[in-house]
C-alpha cells in the first residue's frame, strides 16, 4: 500500500502575511484528513513562519529547491541542511521551472538529489516533456534520459527518500490536464524503469505524484488510476479551500 502524498508548490507567491493566512485556513480544512501526507512548498523567506504556525501538525514543508554543497562562498544558494534547520522535512528537485528558466540539467539534478538525501530530506524529483517533446513521440525517451541521469548512483535505500512527480510541462500552469490515461501510462513507464534500474520492491514501494493543472474537479479521476499515487499542485494550492478539496479527493 503506497499512502498517497498532496504537495502544494506555492512558487513564487505569498509573502508572510499571505502564507500564514493561507497555512490558518488550510490547517482546520484538513485536520480529520487521513491516509495521505500533506506537504507545501512555500518560499524560502516564510519556511520559519510556516513551520512555526504549523507547529506539531503533521503537514510537512519543502524547500522548492536547494544547492548540492552544504556550505562555502555559494552566493544566494540554499543547503539542504539549511532546510532541515529550517524544519523542512522535504525537497522539490528539478522542477521544469527550475529546468527551463534557471538551467537546471539532469546532471545538477542529480548532484541535488544526492546532497539533499544525505541531509535527511526527501526528495520530491521533477520529470517530464514538453509539448514538442511529446508532438515528436519522445515523451517516453525524455523520461529514460531525466531517470537514467536524474537518479544516477543511487542506492536502493536512497531511492527510498524520492518521490517523483511526473509533470508534463504543456499541462503546468495551462489548465490542459493530462488524460488520466496519459498520466497512468507514463506512471506506469515510470514505474517500470525505475523497477529495472533499481528493483522491484523500490518501484512497488515508489510513490509518483502526478502534477500539471490537478484541481479539485480532476483529482478524483486520476487518482484511480493505479500507478498514480498523489498529486504536486501548483495555482490550486495557493488557496485553502481548493488545496482542502483535492486533499479530500476521496470523499
Ligand atoms: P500547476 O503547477 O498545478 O499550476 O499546473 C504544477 C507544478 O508546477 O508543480
Amino acid at each position: 500500500m503506497r499512502i498517497p502524498v498532496i504537495a502544494g508548490n506555492w512558487k513564487l507567491f505569498k509573502k508572510t502575511a499571505e502564507a500564514l493566512r493561507l497555512v490558518q485556513e488550510l490547517s482546520p480544512l484538513v485536520a480529520d484528513a487521513r491516509g495521505v501526507e500533506i506537504v507545501l512548498a512555500p518560499s524560502f523567506t516564510v519556511l520559519g513562519p510556516v513551520r512555526s504556525l504549523l507547529n506539531d501538525s503533521s503537514i510537512s514543508i519543502a524547500g522548492q529547491d536547494c544547492f548540492w554543497e552544504d556550505e562555502g562562498a555559494y552566493t544566494g544558494e540554499v543547503s539542504p541542511g539549511m532546510l532541515v534547520d529550517a524544519g523542512c522535512s522535504h525537497v522539490i528537485i528539478g522542477h521544469s521551472e527550475r529546468r527551463h528558466f534557471f538551467g537546471e540539467t539532469d546532471e545538477t539534478v542529480n548532484k541535488k538529489i544526492r546532497a539533499a538525501i544525505r541531509a535527511g530530506l526527501t526528495a520530491i524529483v521533477c520529470i517530464g516533456e514538453t509539448l514538442q517533446e511529446r508532438e515528436r513521440n519522445e515523451t517516453f525517451d525524455i523520461l529514460e534520459r531525466q531517470i537514467k541521469t536524474g537518479l544516477r548512483n543511487l542506492s536502493t535505500d536512497e531511492m527510498e527518500k524520492v518521490l517523483l512527480a511526473y509533470e508534463p510541462v504543456w499541462a503546468i500552469g495551462t489548465g490542459k490536464t493530462a488524460t488520466d490515461e496519459q498520466a497512468q501510462e507514463a506512471h506506469a513507464f515510470i514505474r517500470r524503469l525505475v523497477a529495472e534500474y533499481f528493483s522491484g520492491p523500490v518501484a512497488d514501494g515508489l510513490r509518483i505524484l502526478y502534477g500539471g493543472s490537478v484541481k479539485p474537479d480532476n483529482i478524483r479521476s486520476l487518482m484511480t488510476q493505479p500507478d498514480v499515487d498523489g498529486a504536486l499542485v501548483g495555482g490550486a494550492s495557493l488557496t485553502a479551500e481548493s488545496f482542502a478539496a483535492i486533499i479530500h479527493y476521496q470523499k
